[in-house]
């Protein structure tokens, strides 16, 4: 991703082994890079969403573990305490316990001696995986847009949620993928990006990552959509995902699901972009068993930003002591999902 006309990654390790990220509660306003050296450190970003983005934290809390590991790599509890701290960061997204796991199943079998080293170069090879299944899921999400484009011979409308892009995952993004491979390849696209309340991923990030990278887009309100689609302005829906069950079920933003009801009743293509360890076989019903992430109220009650003064400030929008609730994802029923984009090809609805 090029920020600036600057190459970066959304996490570089450095020569000290530990790595460096993006504060993302900067962003579009400052850009800030942090180092993060400890298990601590790891929890505290991931928890207040210094970094996001499911395929992020998951890659990200890897290091958590080399950290741990890298501190007191002499006992069996080190690695599971960290684990566990790690776990409880963010329940939703299940990239986390996805990326975890396999740092487990690789290192237990070790000696001791022998797991920090282990350690580093699994946590190395989950980061450079996970470019290229993202630059794969482009490839395939391409294709999509290049249809649409060869039927309609105009611009190719597309409508996104929250951020699903570069700094949601190492690079490229998962629904944003095939967005910059379709403008590189010089397809006229133009994105509908929904604000995302209340954390504002779309007018912060995802707005943001676009401009950057020159790509025409027209931020909306959240519920605008469905107006859109009912008068032709969409021609396909591209969202990222959280957690995805056996059944096709779509875990993904708050918000998600009532795109996906209008798309549906406008005939308009709702495609979730998924990384493969974003699924969770384990489970089938995505409304019964997938945990929803319920997040401080104050980002309800409260929005963030840049003053005409150019102050960062937040500011209270309701009544005080109101009573609110911050609900941080839905599930889309795989029935209202015309298919997924995964690195290994894109799944229809059958
Ligand atoms: O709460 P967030 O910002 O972590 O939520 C992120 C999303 O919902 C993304 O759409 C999803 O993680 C896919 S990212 C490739």
């Amino acid at each position: 991703m090029k920020i600036n006309g600057i190459w970066h990654h959304s996490i570089t390790v450095n020569s000290d082994e530990s790595i460096r990220i993006i504060d993302q509660r900067q962003l579009p306003h400052q850009l800030v890079f942090v180092n993060l050296r400890t298990t601590e450190e790891i929890i505290t970003a991931i928890h207040e969403m210094w970094l996001r983005g499911a395929p992020l934290i998951g890659a990200v809390a890897v290091w958590g573990l080399c950290f741990a590991l890298q501190d007191n790599p002499d006992n069996n509890t080190t690695l599971e305490t960290a684990c566990q701290k790690l776990l409880a960061t963010r329940p939703t997204a299940v990239n986390l316990a996805w990326a975890l796991n396999r740092m487990k199943q690789k290192l237990l079998p070790l000696p001791i001696s022998q797991r920090y080293q282990a350690a580093l170069a699994e946590a190395k090879a989950i980061c450079e995986e996970d470019i290229k299944i993202n630059e794969s899921i482009g490839k395939y999400g391409l294709k999509l847009i290049k249809e649409i484009y060869q039927q309609k011979q105009d611009t190719v409308n597309i409508l996104t949620h929250c951020n699903a892009g570069w700094l949601a995952t190492l690079d490229w993004g998962t629904a944003l993928a095939p967005i910059y491979m379709a403008y590189d390849a010089g397809i006229p696209v133009h994105v509908w990006v929904d604000e995302t309340r209340p954390r504002n991923q779309g007018a912060a990030l995802t707005a943001w990552e676009l401009a950057q990278h020159g790509v025409p887009f027209t931020l909306i309100v959240d519920n605008v959509g469905g107006h859109l689609m009912q008068h032709g302005m969409v021609d396909i829906c591209l969202v990222g995902a959280d957690r995805v069950t056996s059944q096709g079920d779509v875990c993904n933003k708050i918000g998600t699901y009532l795109k996906a009801l209008a798309a549906n009743d406008n005939n308009v293509p709702f495609y979730a972009a998924v990384p493969t360890p974003t699924i969770d076989w384990s489970i089938k019903d995505g409304i019964t068993e997938i945990p929803i992430e319920q997040r401080n109220t104050e980002e309800v009650t409260h929005v963030f930003g840049l003053t005409d003064q150019g102050k960062l400030e937040k500011v209270c929008i309701t009544v005080p002591q109101v009573q609110s609730a911050n609900y941080g994802f839905d599930v889309t029923p795989a029935h209202l999902v015309t298919g997924l984009i995964t690195e290994q090809g894109i799944f229809h609805k059958i």
